[in-house]
């Protein structure tokens, strides 16, 4: 792996918020889960030391999605350049870090495997802490670290517990209530397709590339919504989980009734505003239930968010920014930067746990499944 490569995925650190004493605890975090390969060393005053994102997109993008042998083989490569980079990009040896963190899952197990073993053996040679992180954790808790509302993306945010989560990644779509480090209590999920998926599928459909998600986003900044109507499925029922196949095989349906002379720029950017308005709907009448869920009405969280990959999509940040509004609640979305697969994320997550006395006391295997509901 030409190190040329790693430093132009590089996102530099943040000097946050805090520098309020001089024993900040510092955290190694690595994350391998899925298509990136990212290090990021964080610090319990909320700064971001170093952050380094080795993307492999451009290495699964012919394939139209992530090829779970070619990610191993690329995190195999990049793993140890990556933490190598990001230590030398935050000025620190591996003697100035007081806590190790991975990934443990859930993912491509090839992948956490690789991060998994690099933080083992780093951990072990130190004798260093170590802490398996859940993946999702680490989306549902780097709000913590970094948040500011949609309208307002200067001003941060402190999230505190509880929260009511909206969590829409590549591999999940869950309403989530995070009542503190290590519990959640699941308010409602997807019977199929995750929000990602949906979005990467519809782009797979037009021949726009992978991942669909911001190609999709852009697209539908410059299309008429109301042009296509897409199904809202499980919108007109009670409860609060989501269904995104129909919406699927709808745009399939008119696709193959489309003659492909007929599918223009102007067809594709109607196409992905209508199909985003779909899901955006989805995602407001599912939180609309969920504010009426007994649970939430107990917890009476302050703060409604949005985590994952699917929260870097602008017209979701707004639709929920302002049912939060309605909902006399505050709402916080990480940087765009920090939504997206990152280290920075596990990191935080390895810091929250390490707090609470949650690391590693004997060998563990990653999980390629591993629910929050479990921690
Ligand atoms: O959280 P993430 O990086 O990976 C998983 O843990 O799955 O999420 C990746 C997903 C992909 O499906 C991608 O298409 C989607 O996030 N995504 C978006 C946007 N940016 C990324 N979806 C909608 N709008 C976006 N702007
Ligand atoms: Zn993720």
């Amino acid at each position: 792996m030409e190190s040329d490569n790693i430093i132009r995925m590089d996102m530099g650190g943040t000097q946050n918020h805090n520098n309020n004493s001089d024993k900040a605890t510092l955290c190694l975090g690595i994350e391998s889960s899925c298509d990136e390969t990212s290090a990021a060393i964080v610090d319990s005053d909320k700064n971001i030391l170093a952050h380094i994102i080795y993307s492999q997109i451009p290495e699964h993008q012919k394939y139209g999605g992530v090829v779970p042998e070619l990610a191993a083989r690329a995190h195999i490569l990049a793993v140890d350049e990556v933490i190598k980079l990001t230590l030398e990009r935050a000025n620190k040896t591996i003697d100035d870090i007081d806590v190790i963190a991975a990934t443990a899952g859930p993912g491509l197990i090839g992948g956490v495997l690789i991060g998994w073993m690099a933080a083992t053996g780093i951990a072990n040679a130190t004798n260093k802490p170590l802490v398996a992180v859940n993946h999702l954790e680490g989306h549902a808790l780097v709000p913590r670290l970094s948040a500011a509302s949609a309208s307002d993306s200067k001003t941060n945010i402190d999230v505190e517990f509880p929260y009511l989560l909206m969590l829409a990644s590549g591999g999940h779509c869950q309403i989530l209530l995070v009542h503190n480090v290590g519990k959640y209590e699941l308010i409602g999920q997807t019977l199929d397709d995750s929000a990602g998926e949906a979005f990467d599928k519809i782009a797979k459909m037009l021949n726009l590339g992978y991942p669909g998600g911001p190609i999709v986003d852009n697209r539908a900044k410059l299309g008429d919504a109301k042009r296509f109507h897409f199904p809202r499925p499980l919108c007109d029922k009670p409860g609060c989980d989501f269904s995104f196949s129909g919406i699927k095989t709808a745009a399939r349906m008119m696709l193959d009734k489309t003659s492909e002379s007929d599918i223009n720029e102007q067809f594709i950017n109607d196409f992905c505003a209508s199909f985003q308005a779909a899901v955006v709907d989805c995602i407001t009448n599912r939180l609309h239930n969920a504010l009426k869920d007994e649970r939430v009405k107990v917890a009476q969280p302050k703060t409604m968010v949005v985590a994952g990959g699917v929260a870097k999509n602008s017209a979701i940040r707004a639709a929920m920014e302002n049912l939060a509004k309605q909902s006399n609640m505050l709402f916080a979305a990480p940087p765009m930067s920090l939504c997206t697969d990152n280290g920075a994320m596990i990191a935080w997550a390895g810091l929250e746990n390490y707090k609470i006395g949650k690391v590693v006391k004997e060998p563990i295997a990653p999980r390629p499944r591993w629910s929050l509901t479990e921690l």
